[in-house]
């Protein structure tokens, strides 16, 4: 049985879609079998950060409602080919998807692949359940902004009402100038405030704004590194971190911070 992820948050926007896909990507290239889930019913967009909305032909709710099979609404990734994607639909009267028909689709993929990663919708009502309930380790993602951490808090609660084998933390778009100045909140901050050692921590980058699937694109960059610690960590249970504070430490790292806001 392989294992399954649910990124997960309170807040929307903090970057489950982004990590979902590009964690997914990360760890076929590590030569895991990897299938992800949009699980964000109605306003999902995994296909589109994964450039393949024009390939769906079926989707969840065909295979709920028993229009095809579960394999042939799976779509192989055009660069990785032990990666898949089960999309979703946009205007499906989500009461059809219930928990245990979402958690059987699931069951059913983890026999197949090595990783099925889940893309969880925002907050904390039936969409959130549906899909944690399926998982059987959860990855808390937040912003270092004290409103996510907040719902981050909310949801660590819930999700220690499910018999996870793991939870872990993510905190994403972290700028390392603003932690040297202080102006933004520690990852150690966020650590010891929602009681949970971080599994990767994610660099606030614009690189990603403009490719969502950075992690398949031959481009450098800071985002891509340490995306691919946190797969590395995901795969291993180790606990490598990448240092977005690095850059901006001692005088050179001044002026780059000052630079940083300049432009
Ligand atoms: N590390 C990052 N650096 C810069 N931009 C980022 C980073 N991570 C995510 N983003 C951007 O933030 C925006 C929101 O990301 P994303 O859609 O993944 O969030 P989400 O949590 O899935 O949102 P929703 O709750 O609506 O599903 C996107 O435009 C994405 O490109
Ligand atoms: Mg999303």
């Amino acid at each position: 049985m392989g294992r399954k992820l649910v990124f997960t948050s309170g807040k929307g926007g903090v970057g489950k879609t982004t990590m979902c896909a590009n964690v997914g990507i990360a760890l076929s290239m590590l030569g895991q079998k990897v299938v992800m889930v949009d699980a964000d019913i109605g306003l999902n967009n995994l296909d589109v950060v994964m450039c393949v909305e024009n390939k769906v032909t079926y989707d969840i709710a065909d295979v709920i409602d028993g229009k095809c099979r579960l394999k042939q609404a799976l779509i192989q990734d055009a660069d990785f080919p032990g990666l898949y994607i089960l999309p979703s639909f946009h205007n499906y009267d989500t009461a059809n998807i219930t928990a245990s028909n979402f958690k059987s689709i699931i069951d059913t993929l983890s026999v197949g692949f090595d990783f099925v990663v889940i893309d969880c919708p925002a907050g904390i009502d039936a969409g959130f359940h549906r899909a944690v309930a399926a998982a059987s380790e959860a990855y808390v993602t937040t912003t270092p902004h004290i409103s996510a951490v907040r719902d981050a808090d909310k949801v660590m609660s819930l999700l220690n009402g499910y018999p996870l084998l793991n939870i872990g933390l993510v905190v994403n778009r972290v700028r390392g100038d603003m932690v040297v100045s202080g102006e933004m909140m520690t990852t150690g901050d966020i650590s010891r405030l929602l009681r949970c050692v971080p599994t990767g921590i994610i660099p606030d980058d614009d690189t990603i704004t403009v490719k969502s699937d950075i992690m398949r694109h031959n481009i450098e960059c800071e985002v891509k590194q340490a995306i691919m610690i946190l797969a590395e960590n995901i795969l291993s249970g180790k606990r490598k971190m990448y240092d977005c504070t690095n850059d901006y430490r001692g005088l050179f790292g001044k002026w780059k911070a000052k630079l940083k806001k300049l432009f």
